[in-house]
């Protein structure tokens, strides 16, 4: 299910989201009963970020599998010589031609060619594949993001088996001028909502007022003047995240407060 679109990606791309998804899910991936599948789903024209997943997964942890899926079959043709233990290329699209439930979809730079109308029902139809929510763990999860080509800005929306949870924004802190700078690199269901009256509008705009009043801390770095912003926006916006991941220049906010009005 869905179409052939442009296959561009980089090596190290997806470091960031990758990164992250380690720490924020590595331990649901950890404890999972079965070893834990996790899915890239549109891997682009080379298998690099399906094999840098499996790696960055494998360090928190070690049972993980990864499968790349490609709608276009040249490109699962070109990645097969790359299979190896824990990581296998499948031909598919949304459907994901992978059998049971899943513990990880991460789709990057793959909604972004959709049209807006069609994501809602994308996400429906990959979240139902995620594993359930149990006793100990959230339940599978869904990431679905947009970033540059060489993965110096991020934004992406981690999604549960019941839907979107989160935002997340994720930079390179020395190559940012104010911080919708990461406007260009929303994912579909907000970028063509970054217009006035819309909550990703609004928070962009206190975002950049928070980096402005920070600059003062700027003469400690980028990192600190960033902590500091994140700091301030917290006390309008609902930040779930803390200085930890702040420091790595990347802030979550809660889906309800930037999600597009109806
Ligand atoms: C721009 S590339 C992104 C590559 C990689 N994820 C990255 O971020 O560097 C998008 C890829 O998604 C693939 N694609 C588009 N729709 C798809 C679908 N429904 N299922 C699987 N792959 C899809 C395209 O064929 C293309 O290779």
């Amino acid at each position: 299910m869905g179409t052939v679109t442009r296959g561009t990606t980089n090596p190290n791309r997806l470091r960031r989201m990758d990164r992250w998804i380690a720490a924020t899910h590595g331990g649901d991936l950890r404890r999972a009963k079965d070893a834990p599948v996790a899915v890239d789903l549109g891997y682009g024209a080379a298998p690099w970020t399906a094999v840098e997943l499996l790696h960055r997964l494998r360090t928190v942890a070690p049972r993980a599998r990864v499968v790349g899926v490609e709608i276009d079959p040249a490109r699962v043709a070109a990645a097969t010589p790359y299979e190896c233990d824990g990581l296998a290329f499948r031909h598919g699209g949304f459907e994901i031609p992978v059998p049971g439930r899943l513990h990880l979809v991460r789709a990057a730079n793959v909604l972004r060619q959709y049209d807006e109308a069609e994501v809602a029902a994308v996400w429906e139809r990959l979240c139902s594949r995620l594993t359930p929510a149990t006793g100990d763990s959230r339940g599978g999860l869904l990431v679905e993001g947009t970033c540059d080509e060489i993965g110096r800005r991020h934004v992406w929306i981690a999604l549960g088996p019941q839907g979107p949870r989160t935002v997340t924004f994720a930079t390179r802190l020395g190559s940012l001028e104010r911080p919708s700078d990461l406007a260009e690199r929303l994912p579909k269901a907000l970028i063509h909502r970054n217009v006035p009256g819309e909550p990703v509008h609004a928070f962009l705009r206190d975002f950049d007022r928070a980096w402005a009043a920070a600059a003062p801390y700027a003469s400690y770095g980028a990192r600190q003047r960033w902590i500091r912003a994140v700091r301030n926006l917290s006390a309008d916006w609902p930040v779930t995240d803390g200085p930890g991941r702040w420091r790595q220049g990347e802030v979550t906010v809660a889906w309800g407060a930037l999600a597009p009005r109806a």
